[in-house]
């Protein structure tokens, strides 16, 4: 797997799993190295993971303004340690990388971490092989160019009618603020190969595989155990793998 994708679709379809899966597949590849990154200020990849918050990108921007109210005559010294200090915030496990956004205390700095997260990807994503994103659900983050520099758009859906109406809105929306992108649906949670059928006439969006509706990642949640100890086996984690390596080799 080689290159940077971000996962986005309505709340609640599986970004957060498919990241997981995504980061689980890293680890069986030891020549490359990974970064899974949570972008969404609600968290949620963390636990999936089991990796611990370091530092977020919310806590490292916050430094960085007082680090030049305090030293002004600094700046560019402050700015040349920033790809040095999201580095040091980087939680590790084996050959994966983790790193959150966090979330700002005030409503009013949502812009401003946004943008850092932006920058942040850009620093990181070219020292990794493989980047994932977990996004916030919705289509805001990528009408405010929080993703732009990405290699495949992967739009999550279940069934529902709704979420894919929600992928068909940011794929639409990505069309207009991410520069040289492929877009596809990885539809999950389908109890069928029917279902994937009747959603391939029903949209136009390319649909690059789907994954049934699966108990283990059900007791995994359940039991807030991390998605690194799938194990090997899984069919969903081999769906996924084989999904992942057609995409991104
Ligand atoms: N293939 C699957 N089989 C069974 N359960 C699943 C599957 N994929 C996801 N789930 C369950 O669906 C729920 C939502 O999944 P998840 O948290 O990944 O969604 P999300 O899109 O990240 O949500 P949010 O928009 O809130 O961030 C979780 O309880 C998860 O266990
Ligand atoms: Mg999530």
């Amino acid at each position: 797997m080689k290159g940077v994708v971000c996962i986005c679709g309505k709340g609640g379809v599986g970004k957060t799993t498919i990241s997981a899966l995504l980061s689980r597949l890293v680890l069986e590849q030891k020549g490359i190295r990974g970064l899974a990154v949570d972008a969404d200020p609600g968290g949620g990849l963390s636990m999936a993971l089991s990796m611990p918050v370091k530092r977020t990108v919310n806590d490292l921007r916050k430094a960085v303004i007082d680090a030049v109210k305090t030293h002004s005559s600094d700046k560019l010294n402050v700015a040349a340690s920033i790809d040095f200090q999201l580095l040091e915030s980087l939680s590790e496990h084996s050959n994966l990388a983790f790193l959150a956004v966090g979330r700002p205390e005030e409503e009013g700095c949502y812009c401003q971490v946004n943008s850092f997260l932006r920058e942040s990807i850009q620093i990181l994503a070219g020292q990794f092989d493989f980047t994932v994103i977990d996004a916030e659900a919705g289509v805001e983050q990528v009408n405010r160019r929080v993703i732009e520099e990405i290699d495949l758009l992967l739009l999550v859906s279940d069934q529902s009618a709704k979420g894919i109406t929600v992928a068909e809105t940011i794929e639409q929306v990505a069309a207009t603020t991410i520069r040289g992108h492929k877009t596809g649906l990885l539809l999950n949670r389908l109890r069928s190969a029917a279902e994937a059928e009747y959603i391939r006439r029903n949209t136009a969006l390319p649909i690059l595989g789907w994954l049934p509706e699966d108990e283990t990642i059900r007791e995994f949640d359940f039991s807030g155990e991390s998605f690194l100890k799938l194990p090997t086996e899984s069919p969903t984690l081999q769906a996924a793998g084989k999904i992942a390596s057609a995409l991104l080799s």
